[in-house]
């Protein structure tokens, strides 16, 4: 690899960079804007989430949730990518036929974006729908994105220096982790149709929060419930059942092309891998950056 991560960043995400932030190629301006005026309901779950915070586990948890843990009662047909992705190309092909349109799920949906806070929909804003914020800490993030990122183009093949060199100048798809982790938070920590949750609480105790997740959106679950969603949302539970609605309908159905499907998604699933790719410098680096940025905010960041 001879490119440095800013010059396969700026050479091959640049027709994504919008107002100063880097999405994913298939991101438009268009798509942002719509979603500013997306028509939400009062019985939408939104999973939002900085990129690799664990948004296909939790938004796993709600749906099982819904269904009492019957993991073969969720309707994989009604599974979207990120809403920002829109009516999107997959690698340059038009999306399978078959991937719906979210307007045409039924309720309640289950809803995922990574979108800052000032593109959320303006009816999220005014309390029209729920919001799970997923917070996970910025090294495992980073860590988890690399992996990511590196196996699933070539022109992101790049050395983990030169990529968590760009991450710590903030020059991340999405914008700084700091950012907007911050922005939702401050902006809203108090509304009551949000709750924020921690990748890392999850992992020390997952049926705990099963339980204030069902809680959150209103669907309360008996125990044997809480059993089944804990035992099909488990690192090993997802392996099988994510995995096998991928496959099963050769990802068109969940909008998935095959080869970015589950396996990718689904890697180590632990707190603490970071130790493994940071140096000590990066993380004492990655570590003053967050007490510049988080001190005074009340974010708790759990690196362990
Ligand atoms: P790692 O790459 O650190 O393993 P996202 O869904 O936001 O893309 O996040 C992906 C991360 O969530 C990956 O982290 C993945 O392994 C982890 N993950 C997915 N399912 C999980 C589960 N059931 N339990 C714990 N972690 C999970």
């Amino acid at each position: 690899m001879t490119e440095s991560a800013q010059e396969v960043m700026t050479s091959s995400w640049s027709s994504a960079v919008i107002d100063g932030i880097m999405y994913p190629p298939y991101v438009t301006r268009e798509t942002l804007e719509r979603m500013k005026n997306y028509e939400t309901r009062e019985d939408d779950v939104w999973i939002v989430t900085y990129p690799k915070a664990g948004t296909h586990w939790i938004r796993e948890i709600v749906s099982l949730i819904y269904v009492d843990g019957e993991v073969e009662a969720i309707d994989r047909n009604e599974y979207c990518r990120p809403l920002e992705f829109g009516d999107m190309l997959i690698d340059k092909q038009p999306r399978p036929s078959s991937y719906p349109s979210s307007q045409s799920f039924k309720s309640p949906r289950t809803l995922v974006t990574h979108i800052p806070e000032d593109l959320l929909p303006r009816q999220i804003k005014e309390g029209k729908g729920k919001v799970v914020y997923v917070i996970r800490n910025p090294k495992d993030s980073a860590v988890s994105n690399w992996f990511f990122l590196k196996d699933r183009r070539k022109e992101y093949a790049v050395k983990w220096d030169t990529y968590i060199q760009d991450v710590l100048e903030g020059k991340a798809s999405y914008g700084p982790w700091y950012k907007h982790v911050k922005q939702y938070w401050e902006r809203h920590r108090t509304d009551k149709n949000f709750i924020f949750v921690h990748y890392e609480d999850f992992k020390k105790d997952h049926r705990n929060g099963v339980i204030k997740l069902a809680e959150f959106i209103g669907h309360p679950l008996s125990d044997e419930a809480i059993d089944k969603v804990v035992k099909h949302s488990s690192l090993e539970g997802m392996s099988r059942t994510h995995h096998t609605a991928v496959s099963n309908t050769n990802g068109s159905s969940v909008g998935l092309p095959k080869k970015v499907g589950a396996p990718k998604i689904i890697r180590k699933g632990v707190v603490g891998d970071w130790k493994n790719y940071f140096t000590v410098s990066q993380s004492e680096l990655l570590d003053s950056i967050s007490r510049k940025e988080l001190d005074g905010t009340g974010i708790n960041v759990t690196y362990e």
